[in-house]
């Protein structure tokens, strides 16, 4: 290895995945161990938050040790420790803080806080070698719809955001009431392939930049149980493409308004294959060029937080050890 390549560990337990990755110079990934809790929680229809934070605590170190095993590196040729402590569920947060830490301190390696939205912007810096700011993100996940204009590795404005569901979420819902299961959007995703867009539903225009979803997903919701005959593959197209239009109408406005010619797609959702070949399409009609993370940087994983935590170490953004979990954390708030 480089003397001058930084080589950041990444910890990421927000939700239902525990994952430790290690990134060097905040592009190449070394390793990303990911132990998604999906099977655990699918019985419940949704994430059980204290499930969550035990099976945290159960396998991390096991994940940790993999992580550096796989990367065939040892503690001491990491620079430094990076750990998602916001948004996310507080118990399940808290395990991965809390590792972050004592590795922190019993190696006396430097300790950086990753914002978990910021880390799923960052995992464009993974599969992209040649994205650089500035661009507008689209961040469509579970409990996220945000749309971000990144003026620089560490400078975010939001400048867009839902009043209500996430994306995710709808999906989520969706899914669940016409019987797909958990979690829904991949089961949605699958399904709209065999269907058309021929359902009218309600579309939520609002005058900023701003999005709404909860309209269209209880319409959905109503449709479904007034006429459980509904063809669902047409209905699960219906939604995705109305969805689709409503993210396109907001982002083009921000294109504009902000005068960039690249946009970046993040999250969960971000996965979506209809939506990533809409937003392609536009590439062909406008003058922009569309960005989105492989598939596996999609969800939540540790590699993003660690190409995060990598922009922050180079602009010396470090925590210390009071480090906590914030569970409603703001994209662009300071450690
Ligand atoms: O980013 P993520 O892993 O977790 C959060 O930070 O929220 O996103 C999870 C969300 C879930 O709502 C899941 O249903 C959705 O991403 N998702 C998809 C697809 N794959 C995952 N939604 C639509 N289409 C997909 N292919
Ligand atoms: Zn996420």
């Amino acid at each position: 290895m480089d003397k001058k390549d930084i080589i950041i560990l990444g910890i990421e337990t927000s939700c239902d995945e525990t994952s430790v990755a290690i990134v060097k110079n905040g592009r190449e990934v070394l390793s990303n161990i990911i132990n998604s809790q999906i099977d655990i929680h699918e019985k419940y229809g949704g994430v059980v938050p204290e499930i969550a934070s035990r099976c945290h605590i159960e396998i991390i170190n096991m994940i940790y040790k993999e992580a550096l095993e796989k990367a065939n590196i040892s503690l001491d040729q990491i620079d430094a420790i990076s750990c998602t402590y916001g948004p996310g569920l507080v118990g399940a947060l808290l395990v991965g803080v809390s590792y972050a830490k004592a590795l922190s301190y019993a190696s006396n390696k430097k300790l950086v806080g990753v914002n978990h939205i910021e880390g799923h912007i960052a995992a464009n810096y993974i599969t992209n070698k040649d994205l650089k700011p500035p661009f507008i993100c689209l961040i469509i996940s579970g409990g996220h719809t945000h749309l971000v204009y990144v003026e620089d590795y560490t400078k975010f404005k939001i400048i867009g955001k839902t009043r209500d569901d996430a994306i995710g979420e709808a999906f989520d819902k969706v899914a669940r009431v016409v019987g797909l299961g958990y979690p829904g959007g991949p089961k949605v995703d699958k399904l709209a392939k065999e269907g058309v867009a021929n359902i009218s539903l309600p579309k939520t225009h609002l005058d900023n930049l701003d999005f709404s979803f909860s309209g269209i997903k209880t319409a959905i919701l109503n449709l479904y149980h007034k006429n459980p005959n509904v063809n669902k593959a047409d209905l699960c197209m219906s939604f995705e493409k109305d969805c689709c239009d409503i993210l396109i109408e907001n982002v083009m406005k921000a294109v504009k308004m902000y005068n960039v010619d690249k946009i970046v797609l993040a999250g969960g959702v971000s996965a979506n294959s209809y939506f990533r070949n809409e937003f392609l399409n536009l590439e062909k009609e406008k003058n922009i060029k569309i960005y989105y993370p492989e598939l596996n940087l999609c969800t939540d994983n540790a590699a993003m937080i660690a190409s995060a935590g990598y922009y922050n170490y180079i602009n010396n953004k470090f925590s210390d050890l009071r480090l906590n979990a914030i569970p409603n954390l703001k994209i662009g708030e300071s450690k």
